[in-house]
């Protein structure tokens, strides 16, 4: 067995998988998000390590096979959030998390100073609030103390996979995100850390996905019941992670994930490939390839805010339930997802979120078809600005919260009029993680070896002419609602 740790922005989801890919138990430990003013979203990083080991330990304890058998661990992690270590590795504050917006002032400053097409030409991505540099170089205008005591940052998983081994890297997919790398080369980017004042030396050690960091701390064996051999492998940012969990491992390969954010991702086999910034660019988790990717910051959010809000004491699934009967257009509601700003395609944090077209006959259920509408049309964006830089997209395999209504997946087939995959496990990030641990234990001599032994299609969702040509209408008025309200804020 392998177990996929996915470091997620509302849970901890820690996966046993067999030889097979078969996930035989899982384990969710939710943590909440830390928003003392609008724009702001943090969390305390021993929350991820404390919900984590009272995951595995509960995990383990409903585990009736031999604990050595349990040969390796990995990690997948929300991807940009910045912690601080101390030189004693201890955290000086609050990791800032990605979907923290408070940064635009840094955004500014960095063009300024590294020059936009500079900044893009090393990390092949422009200055956007979630990334970490932004942050760093926030905490270090505004809480100067704690930014002089650091001696080292890391990305969220990086610091989860520190506190169960006792050893500090970061790897290329999650380091990508930072604005610190230089993408093609793999290398911290001296120039941009030199011209902003930032010792290289806060940068960790840099390493593979896939590689072996060490064994679990005799701590966190006792706290666990996990062997202390089990082997720990450096893991993935979480879209990386997605990318292999569901096999989108080759070009012409695209993934919808609808999890807290919203990502459609598209596999790069090479740094060249040139979208001006207008979709991210990262490392992939697979060594050497890349992928590109467009943004929906309020996602899942959107419908959980929803939930929260208006339906506190439901599930999701009663949320849910009747929007199948609910027309196409949720009966002339129209939602932008924009609560707490939007990335792809206007990279605009001040905007925020709209439902327009409310009737007095409207009920809940057409809010709740709305929302999902809404969110489809965002991620419908970024899907369209690949399509624009000629990629071929007729099949789309789609994972997370959004894989699990059948109503969803039909909709996501009629929005990006392509065929919606879906597969036997929505959880591909904590499938990448338990891929890399297998791939890292030797279990496969390859990625794509494993993951044509783990990933398994088991429906498919075709595009509808007509809901298509219904939906069509609907996105074009959908883009007009930005660039109508984008003066209210
Ligand atoms: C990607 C991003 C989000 C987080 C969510 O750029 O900010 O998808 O990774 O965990």
């Amino acid at each position: 067995y392998v177990l996929g740790i996915d470091l997620g922005t509302s849970a901890v989801k820690i996966l046993l998988v067999n030889q097979s890919g078969e996930v035989c138990q899982e384990v969710t430990r939710a943590y909440p998000l830390i928003q003392e003013r609008s724009g702001y979203s943090e969390q305390n990083p021993e929350e991820w390590v404390e919900k984590t080991i009272d995951g595995l330990s509960a995990l383990i304890s409903g585990f009736d096979g031999d604990i050595n058998d349990i040969e390796g661990i990995s990690f997948s992690g929300q991807m940009h959030g910045l912690v601080l270590l101390d030189k004693e590795n201890k955290y000086l504050r609050n990791a800032i998390l990605w979907n923290d917006t408070r940064t635009t002032k840094q955004c500014e400053f960095i063009n300024e100073v590294v020059g936009k097409n500079r900044l893009l030409e090393i990390t092949k991505n422009p200055a956007l609030e979630g990334f970490t540099l932004p942050k760093l170089l926030w905490v270090k205008e505004n809480e100067p103390g704690l930014f002089n005591q650091t001696a080292v940052f890391l990305l969220p998983k990086d610091y989860l996979r520190y506190r169960l081994t006792g050893r500090i890297h970061t790897e290329f997919s999650d380091a990508a995100g930072t604005l610190l790398l230089n993408v093609k080369d793999k290398q911290w980017s001296e120039e941009i850390c030199n011209k902003l004042g930032i010792s290289l030396e806060i940068c960790p050690p840099l390493v593979e996905s896939h590689d072996f960091i060490g064994t679990i701390t005799k701590e966190v064996s006792n706290q666990t019941g996990l062997s202390p051999e089990v082997k720990v492998f450096a893991g993935g940012a979480d879209n990386a992670c997605g990318a292999i969990g569901s096999g989108i491992l080759t070009e012409g390969n695209t993934l919808c994930s609808i999890g807290t954010s919203g990502v459609v991702l598209s596999y790069e086999e090479h740094g060249d490939q040139d979208f001006k910034g207008k979709v991210h660019y990262f490392n992939h988790g697979k060594e050497d390839a890349y992928y590109s990717m467009g943004v929906t910051l309020a996602a899942g959010f959107s419908l959980s805010w929803f939930k929260d809000t208006f339906a506190e004491n439901e599930s999701f699934q009663q949320l849910l339930e009747d929007v199948d009967q609910v027309s196409i257009g949720s009966n002339g509601l129209l939602f932008t997802p924009y609560l707490v700003g939007e990335r792809t395609p206007h990279a605009d944090f001040s905007i925020r979120g709209s439902f327009i077209g409310m009737d007095a006959s409207h009920k809940r259920c057409d809010f709740a078809r709305a929302v999902m509408e809404g969110i489809t049309f965002s991620l419908n964006e970024s899907i369209e600005i690949f399509r624009k830089n000629g990629k071929k997209i007729d099949s789309i395999i789609s994972i997370g919260g959004g894989a699990k209504n059948p109503v969803w997946l039909q909709m996501q087939a009629d929005i990006f009029n392509a065929t919606i995959i879906k597969l036997s496990s929505e959880q591909g990030p904590g499938m990448g993680a338990a891929m890399i641990a297998a791939y890292g234990c030797n279990w496969f001599d390859s990625l794509e070896n494993c993951a044509e032994e783990f990933i398994k299609p088991v429906n498919e969702y075709k595009p509808v002419l007509e809901n298509v040509k219904m939906y069509e209408k609907l996105y074009i008025i959908y883009k007009q609602v930005y660039l109508q309200t984008k003066e209210l804020n």
